[in-house]
C-alpha cells in the first residue's frame, strides 16, 4: 500500500492525487482521499485504479481545502472495495486515517470496540484503529495516538489527522516505511520518496516507532514514548524512476532484495508464541477433513509451479499423503482421477492466470475442494477457491517472479506443517524445529544477498556463454528448474535443468569443455550422490558453478567455483538456494543489455489460454 498526506498551502487534492499516482507501483487495487477543510473533513474513495478516483473528484466534485490524506492500496484484510479503501473514518468522523501494515490484534480489539458501541464499515484491520482514536481521546491528539499504539500490534505507517485539532497530521513508523518530506510553509508525508519528489528533495526518514507531528510550518519527531528526537535531514539525488526502485536499477533487483521482508511478513501471525504450532485461522475445512484427504493435487503454471514442486515434497514427507503437482495447461485437459478426498491446492501469484483458473474451475466443478496460495487478495483464484493462503509478498512488478515465489514456499511449508498437525501425524513432532528455521529465514535470505558481488563478477565472465545446465537432486533439483527458468526468461540464454542423476541418461552427451554447469547441493542424504553426478561433469571439462553450504570444504575441492549460502535445515533450503539464482539470472540479464524487468514475448500475467 501506498500512504501520503499533504499539510500546507496548495490544494491538497492535487498534490494527494499526483502523489498517489506516484506510488501505484506499491498496490493499485482500490485508492482514496480525505482532504480537511472548514473544520470538516470529505471523503472519496473507490475500488479500481487510481484513475477511477480521479474521475470522482473531477471539476465540480473537486475536494477544497490544503490539508488531507490519500491511500493506494494493495489488499490484505478485507477484499478491494469502495468501503474497504482508505482513508477510514470513526463513527463520528473525528479520526480520518490511512494504513498501510498489518495490525496483528485486529479481530480482538475489534470485538472490544462493537461492545463498546462502534458501529463497522469495513473488514479491514485498519479500521480498528480509527476507532480505537476515538474511543481513547485524551483531550490531546499527540497523547491519543501515543495510547493507542500501545494497543496495536503488528507492523505500521499511518498517517492521522482528526477534527479536534485542524491543522495538524500526525505520522506513525512501526515497521512500515514512512517518510516526512520538508517544504516551505508545506510538509508531506509518504511510504516512499517518489511520491513528494516533484516538491521536495529534502526528507527525514522516519526510524522504527517514530512518530512525527507535521503542521504546514513544523515538523516535530518523538519516539513511541513521546520522547523528542532529533533528525538529519536526507537530501535525495535520485532521479524519480530510480525512486520507484527503491534506488535499484531494476524492480527485480529491488524484489530481489525485499525478500527477507517478504518472507517475515508471510509468516506473521502464522506461528505460535510457543513456536510449536501452525496457525492457519483462514481454513475453514468441513470437520473430518484434513483427517480422510487421502491426494493432494498442486496445479499451477511458470515459477508458480515449481514452488509446488517443493511444496509436494515438503508435504509428502510431513504427512505421507500422495502429492501430485502438475502445470495447469495440462491438468485440465487429462480428466484427472478425483475422489471426495482430493485436495487441490493451487498456486498463483496474479491469482488470475487463465490455465491456472480453468484448472481451479474444472476442479470445482467435479466437487474438490480447493485451496488457493496466491498474493493478490481479491484475485479470482482468491474468490473462487474454498480456502486461501496469502502470501505477504506485496505487489511484484517485475516479470520475472522472485519474491512471490519464495513466499510461496513459505506458504507451503507452514501448510505441510500444519496439515501434520492437524492429522496428528508422527511428523508432526518435527515441527517445533521446522518451524524454528522457518523463522531463521528472513535473517538468512540478508545473508544470500550478500552473495551478489560475487555473482556480478561471475556473470560479467560468463556473457558470452549460449548454454548452461542445472543440477540437483530431490529439493536441489526442484530449485535448478526455477533457476533454469529464471535465467532464461531474462538472459535469453539457453539453460536446462536436470535431476543430477538423470545426466548420464543421454544428456551428458551435452557436456562439453567449459560450458556452464550450475550445481545445487543442499541435501544432505543426497550430498554423495551428487558429488558423483559433478564429478562426472568435470570428466568432461565442464565449468562447475556450486551452490553449496558455508564451510562445505569437499565441494570447494571438486568444482571450479563455490557460491557459499548460510547453514540451513536442508528441508527448507530452497528458500536460500534459489536467492543466488535470482541474482546470477539478474547480472546475466544486465550484463547482456536486456530489459530486465520486461522480457521479450512474456507477461506478468496471462490470462489467455
Ligand atoms: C506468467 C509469468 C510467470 C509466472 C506465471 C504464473 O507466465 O511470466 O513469471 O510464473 O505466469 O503466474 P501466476 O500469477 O499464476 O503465479
Amino acid at each position: 500500500c501506498g500512504i501520503v498526506g499533504y499539510i500546507g498551502t496548495k490544494q491538497a487534492q492535487d498534490v494527494l492525487l499526483h502523489g498517489l499516482s506516484k506510488l501505484e507501483y506499491r498496490g493499485y487495487d482500490s485508492a482514496g482521499i480525505a482532504v480537511f477543510a472548514e473544520g470538516s473533513v470529505t471523503l472519496k474513495k473507490s475500488a479500481g485504479r487510481l484513475a477511477m478516483l480521479a474521475e470522482l473528484v473531477d471539476g465540480p466534485d473537486r475536494l477544497e481545502g490544503s490539508q488531507g490524506i490519500g491511500h493506494t492500496r494493495w489488499a490484505t484484510h478485507g477484499r478491494p472495495s469502495d468501503e474497504n479503501a482508505h482513508p477510514h473514518q470513526d463513527n463520528e468522523g473525528n479520526f480520518t486515517l490511512v494504513h498501510n501494515g498489518i495490525i496483528e490484534n485486529y479481530l480482538q480489539l475489534r470485538e472490544e470496540l462493537i461492545a463498546k458501541g462502534h458501529t463497522f464499515l469495513s473488514e479491514t484491520d485498519t479500521e480498528v484503529v480509527v476507532h480505537l482514536l476515538d474511543e481513547m481521546w485524551t483531550g490531546d491528539f499527540f497523547d491519543t495516538v501515543i495510547a493507542v499504539t500501545k494497543r496495536i500490534h503488528g507492523a505500521y505507517a499511518l498517517g492521522i489527522m482528526t477534527k479536534h485539532e485542524p491543522g495538524k497530521l500526525i505520522a506513525v513508523r512501526k515497521q512500515s516505511p514512512l517518510i516526512v518530506g520538508l517544504g516551505e510553509g508545506e510538509n508531506f508525508i509518504a511510504s516512499d520518496i517518489p511520491a513528494i519528489l516533484e516538491y521536495t528533495r529534502n526528507v527525514y526518514i522516519l526510524d522504527d516507532g517514530e512518530i512525527a507531528v507535521l503542521t504546514a510550518d513544523r515538523v516535530e519527531t518523538y519516539d513511541i514514548e513521546g520522547t523528542p528526537t532529533s533528525k538529519e535531514v536526507y537530501e535525495v539525488t535520485w532521479t524519480a524512476s530510480a525512486a520507484e526502485k527503491g534506488g535499484y536499477d531494476h524492480f527485480m533487483l529491488k524484489e530481489i532484495n525485499e525478500q527477507p521482508r517478504a518472507i517475515r511478513d508471510t509468516l506473521t501471525g502464522r506461528i505460535s508464541e510457543e513456536g510449536d504450532q501452525v496457525i492457519f485461522d483462514e481454513i475453514e475445512w468441513p470437520a473430518g477433513f484434513a483427517e480422510q484427504i487421502d491426494r493432494i493435487h498442486i496445479v499451477a503454471c511458470g515459477t508458480s509451479w515449481h514452488a509446488g514442486m517443493v511444496g509436494k515434497q515438503a508435504i509428502e514427507r510431513l504427512t505421507r499423503i500422495q502429492v501430485d503437482c502438475e502445470v495447469a495447461s495440462e491438468y485440465r485437459y487429462r480428466d484427472p482421477i478425483v475422489t471426495e478426498n482430493t485436495l487441490m491446492v493451487v498456486i498463483t501469484q496474479s491469482g488470475e492466470t487463465a490455465d491456472t483458473m480453468a484448472a481451479l474451475r474444472e476442479a470445482k466443478a467435479k466437487g474438490v475442494r480447493v485451496l488457493a496460495i496466491t498474493n493478490v487478495v481479491g484475485s479470482s483464484a482468491a474468490r473462487e477457491a474454498d480456502d486461501v493462503i496469502f502470501t505477504w509478498a506485496g505487489p511484484e512488478i517485475s516479470v520475472a517472479s522472485t519474491k512471490a515465489y519464495t513466499t510461496q514456499l513459505i506458504a507451503l511449508y507452514l501448510f505441510a506443517g500444519w496439515l501434520a498437525q492437524e492429522r496428528k501425524t508422527p511428523f508432526a513432532s518435527e515441527l517445533p524445529s521446522i518451524l524454528s528455521g522457518l523463522k531463521q529465514l528472513p535473517e538468512l535470505a540478508s545473508h544470500a544477498l550478500q552473495t551478489a558481488p560475487a555473482i556480478e563478477k561471475f556473470a560479467k565472465n560468463w556473457a558470452d556463454k549460449n548454454h548452461a545446465f542445472f543440477i540437483g537432486r530431490g529439493m536441489d533439483y526442484a530449485v535448478s528448474l526455477e533457476g533454469s527458468l529464471k535465467l532464461k526468461e531474462i538472459s535469453y540464454m539457453h539453460a536446462e535443468a536436470y535431476a543430477a542423476g538423470e545426466l548420464k541418461h543421454g544428456t551428458l552427451a551435452l557436456i562439453v569443455e567449459d560450458i556452464p554447469v550450475i550445481a545445487v547441493v543442499t541435501q544432505e542424504q543426497l550430498y554423495e550422490k551428487t558429488l558423483s553426478n559433478i564429478k562426472e561433469v568435470k570428466a568432461r571439462d565442464a565449468f562447475v558453478l556450486a551452490v553449496a553450504f558455508d564451510g562445505d570444504e569437499e565441494i570447494a575441492k571438486s568444482v571450479d567455483q563455490v557460491i557459499s549460502i548460510p547453514r540451513v535445515n536442508p528441508f527448507l533450503a530452497p528458500v536460500i538456494a534459489v536467492i543466488p539464482l535470482q541474482l546470477l539470472a539478474y547480472y546475466a540479464s544486465v550484463v547482456r543489455g536486456n530489459d530486465v524487468d520486461n522480457p521479450r514475448n512474456l507477461a506478468k500475467s496471462v490470462t489467455v489460454e
